[in-house]
């Protein structure tokens, strides 16, 4: 496979693995660009766009990764992350030689591929799940996690699903519950099985052979449940406004996720990684501060886990100014920080912050010390979509009401004015926003004033200057409702002041 040439594409990062000097672009496969006229995404709807993203000079974004949601064969409950063989293209998507053809293009313009790995749960129609279920003596039974009822007949335990209801699902013909923390078409997989560890591995070399350069791993704090199973304990702190079958948001989850044990499988999975040259490992999760840095591990786990906090704050200076220094304070000197503002899990950005914030947010984004990863269509200020209830596909806002779906923010690329905004030839699979004819790529690429332009803009000034790429990060004193910071460097230090809050608009 065609590497990209890092060092000669940045001149200073022999200092820095790539990953540290990359800006991540998410790509939602399904909402990025059709190729082939069927109102989704797919792969060779991505390499078309990939000039958009990068190496066509100052027209580009001027990304340097893109990471794309799943794309291997899928019944679609969850959208591809219920994967029914990871190690193939579902046709939706493409093929093998499509991706083949994605990694090749993106690699010549220097994009670096990241690619989403699964490894919690397959989905149902998985052969090693349809064998699971086949028998209670089959070879792939202890794949999956199976328990009797209690002798009541009742759940194994009182685990809720964060899509709403239990987590197990009773299949009357072996009279076994199996688990499943997301919907009962994603069963778990078994990772105290070290079959199902060799065969997980496997599917990261097997990627890695295609010359993919690193892995988004989807929960990956959930690989390992507490061996006995043990019932979670209620949060007595829990809103009283949640759905009846919100089981989960009303627990703590401490015997679901997050297990001590589940850092061995991660060093050991390193190790699979590190085989290779130059690969990063990404991770999903969230946790309090001192439990979530432990994923890095001593520089033998994740080289990212991602950091959501920016998401979870209240948006003010303050709360952000708190959530930055925390992290800074919490990372040993040798790890490198994560930002992420926006993803295919939650509400758009630009209808969290508001517009005019939703500038201040991509400077924050994009001048703080760590990898940022930008979602695709927040770089024009994309609002939350208008999904009308009988076009609503999320499974977890089917299940769990409206409000809870994360449609909204996974309505299609806006390209242009065309009918479909240039992101299809046909009705897309989620309807476009209201605002698709102004607010779109064409519309913005020349307007200096634009959400685009800001953002290539800041992505230009980033890649040029050594301080904000790999700068330390000091805080420094501003007036109320100012978040100031040093990024210092020995080639000059930069000093970003950034009034965040509503009230600044
Ligand atoms: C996290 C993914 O980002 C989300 O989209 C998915 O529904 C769950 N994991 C389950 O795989």
């Amino acid at each position: 496979m065609n590497q990209p040439d890092i060092a000669e594409s940045t001149p200073s990062a022999h200092h820095q693995p790539w990953w540290q000097t990359a800006v991540i672009y998410q790509i939602y496969p399904r909402s990025f660009q059709d190729g082939d006229g069927d109102g989704t995404g797919d792969l060779a709807g991505i390499i078309d766009r990939l000039d958009y993203l990068a190496g066509a000079g100052g027209e580009s974004l001027g990304i340097d990764a893109i990471w794309i949601s799943p794309f291997y064969p899928s019944p679609m409950a969850d959208f591809g992350y219920d994967v029914a063989d990871y190690c193939d293209v579902d046709p939706i998507f493409g093929d093998l030689a499509t991706f083949d053809r994605l990694v090749d293009a993106a690699h010549r313009r220097k994009i670096r591929v990241v690619i989403d790995y699964v490894p919690n749960h397959t989905s149902d129609q998985h052969r090693w799940f349809v064998d699971s279920a086949g028998g209670r003596s089959n070879a792939k039974r202890d794949w999956y996690i199976w328990r009797d009822p209690k002798p009541d007949g009742s759940l194994p335990n009182n685990w809720g699903s964060p899509f709403g209801g239990p987590t197990w699902t009773l299949d009357p013909a072996t009279g076994q519950y199996f688990l499943h923390q997301f919907l009962p078409e994603q069963p778990e997989l078994n990772w105290r099985n070290p079959r199902v560890e060799e065969a997980m591995f496997d599917v990261l070399r097997f990627w890695l052979d295609r010359g993919v350069d690193g892995f988004r791993m989807d929960v990956i704090g959930w690989l390992l449940k507490d061996a006995a199973l043990r019932d979670n304990p209620a949060n007595p702190a829990a809103a009283n406004d949640l759905p009846v079958n919100d089981i989960y948001g009303r627990q703590h989850h401490v015997h679901n996720e997050d297990q001590d044990d589940v850092h061995e499988v991660l060093r050991r999975m390193r190790s699979v990684l590190d085989e290779y040259d130059d690969v990063c490992a990404i991770g999903e999760l969230g946790y309090t501060l001192e439990r979530w840095v432990r994923y890095y591990g001593e520089d033998d786990e994740l080289h990212l886990p991602f950091n959501f906090r920016l998401m979870e704050q209240p948006w003010d200076a303050v709360a952000i100014q708190a959530s930055v220094e925390a992290l800074e304070a919490t990372l040993p000197d040798w790890a490198w920080p994560s930002y992420v503002l926006g993803s295919h899990d939650a509400p758009r950005l630009a209808s969290r912050v508001g517009t005019a914030q939703a500038r201040i947010a991509a400077m924050l984004l994009l001048t703080l010390r760590g990898t940022p990863t930008l979602y695709q269509g927040d770089e024009l200020g994309m609002e939350n979509g208008v999904i009308p209830q009988a076009r609503l596909r999320d499974p977890q806002g089917l299940r769990l009401g409206a409000a809870r779906s994360r449609d909204p923010g996974r309505t299609p690329m806006q390209w242009d004015e065309g009918p479909f905004a240039g992101f299809s030839t046909v009705d897309p699979w989620l309807p476009l926003t209201s605002d698709s004819e102004s607010r779109n790529v064409a519309a913005q690429a020349n307007d200096p004033r634009s959400m685009l332009h800001l953002y290539r803009t800041l992505l230009g000034y980033r890649s040029a200057d050594p301080a904000l790429r790999s700068g330390s990060y000091e805080t420094f004193p501003g007036p109320e409702g100012c978040f100031a910071f040093l990024r210092r460097h020995p080639a000059g230090d930069r000093l970003v002041a950034l009034k965040i809050g509503r009230a600044h608009v």
